[in-house]
């Protein structure tokens, strides 16, 4: 999961174009994205083999490729954003940062990919799904001899002081989904006054959502606030790490794709978004780490993908936490009354 490691420095090329079709004959395509480094990789690599696109490629998380775009708007450097929670991909619409596109695969698409995609415009569509979760290093809560959290009530127990990992919110996507699921659950008030009691615990807010998962493998962390997909897959790459759905219920995201206004290969953009739609391009994701719920009913999930009906899922408002003003100002609210708290 390199997206871990830290932020990649500029632009990628994957330089990887099909034999005979070069650069200039087929030109590029410039994608930001959102998903692990893995998938981002192994999706560009297929795309090129498939279409001669070269593919220049940029890996950051949700809340930096909408924050990214929003300074880009006079001069838009990016052709699609590929990946991330949903939540800013429907803020970016409202805010007219990227254009509606009706793909050849919308019938094969399950209907939450397709209400993201009416609920915008047609400006974003779902890719993935996922659900948001804990995880814990089964070895070091042994060696503690504690009880594995099972409810958002149980982090914060005075025993996991400085044990938890959480993803920061104004950069990723996984702690707004957190934010705004708590809300969700508790009413706002409350939540706030939940992540009070939470901010005791966290010993760090990492800049990436999937980062906790990778300290908690590693055990440099017990716990993580993360996507069950992210932990799923590292446990299967044989890490000690269990899952658990918050009791009280939780949220969930679709993961999305848009295509961004001005960009400058809009044709190419075009290409690779029906690709990405298919079941072919959305089998790719198992094999690299990525254990999200394909958003093509055709496509193969991995068997270990979290299944979105076994869990309780609050009946998430996409609207409402999509808004870029309601983002702004539960971040907000967040980083004064939670972020800045001493510990
Ligand atoms: O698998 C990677 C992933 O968890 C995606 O499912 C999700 O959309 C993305 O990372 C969120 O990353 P971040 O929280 O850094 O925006």
């Amino acid at each position: 999961m390199k997206r871990w490691i830290g932020p990649l420095a500029g632009f990628i090329a994957c330089g990887l174009l099909v034999p005979g079709a070069s650069a200039q004959s087929k030109g590029e395509v410039v994608v930001y994205c959102s998903v692990l480094n893995e998938w981002c990789l192994a999706a560009s690599q297929a795309f090129e083999r498939k279409t001669g696109v070269k593919v220049i490629l940029n890996v950051k998380g949700s809340g930096e490729v909408g924050a990214q775009l929003r300074a880009e708007a006079s001069n838009p450097r990016a052709d699609v954003w590929w990946g991330g929670t949903g939540d800013p991909h429907l803020a970016a619409a409202e805010a007219d940062l990227t254009v509606a596109y009706k793909p050849a695969a919308l019938g094969e698409l399950h209907p939450w990919a397709v209400k993201q995609w009416e609920q915008s415009g047609g400006k974003t569509i779902g890719i993935y799904a996922g659900v948001l979760g804990f995880t814990w290093n089964t070895e070091l809560i042994a060696s503690k001899k504690l009880q594995a959290p099972k409810c958002w009530a149980d982090l914060t127990r005075a025993e996991f002081r400085d044990e938890i990992q959480m993803s920061n919110p104004s950069s990723s996507g996984t702690a707004y989904t957190a934010l705004a699921t708590l809300i969700q659950v508790m009413g706002e008030d409350k939540a706030f006054g939940y992540l009070k009691g939470l901010h005791r615990n966290i010993s760090q807010y990492t800049r990436s959502g999937p980062a906790p998962v990778r300290n908690a493998a590693r055990a440099e962390t017990m716990i993580g606030i993360i996507f069950l997909h992210d932990a799923v897959a590292e446990a299967n790459e044989g890490f000690p790490l269990a899952t658990a759905a918050p009791c009280e219920g939780t949220g969930y995201e679709i993961g999305s794709m848009s295509l961004v206004k001005g960009g400058r290969n809009p044709d190419n953009a075009k290409l690779w978004y029906e690709w990405s739609l298919s079941a072919e391009a959305q089998s790719l994701a198992k094999e690299n780490k990525s254990f999200q719920v394909p958003s093509n009913r055709s496509a193969a999930a991995h068997p270990k993908a979290p299944r979105l009906e076994d869990i309780k899922l609050v009946d998430y408002d996409f609207a409402k936490y999509g808004s870029s003003e309601e983002r702004k100002r539960i971040v907000s609210r967040w980083e004064q009354e939670v972020g800045m708290l001493p510990k």
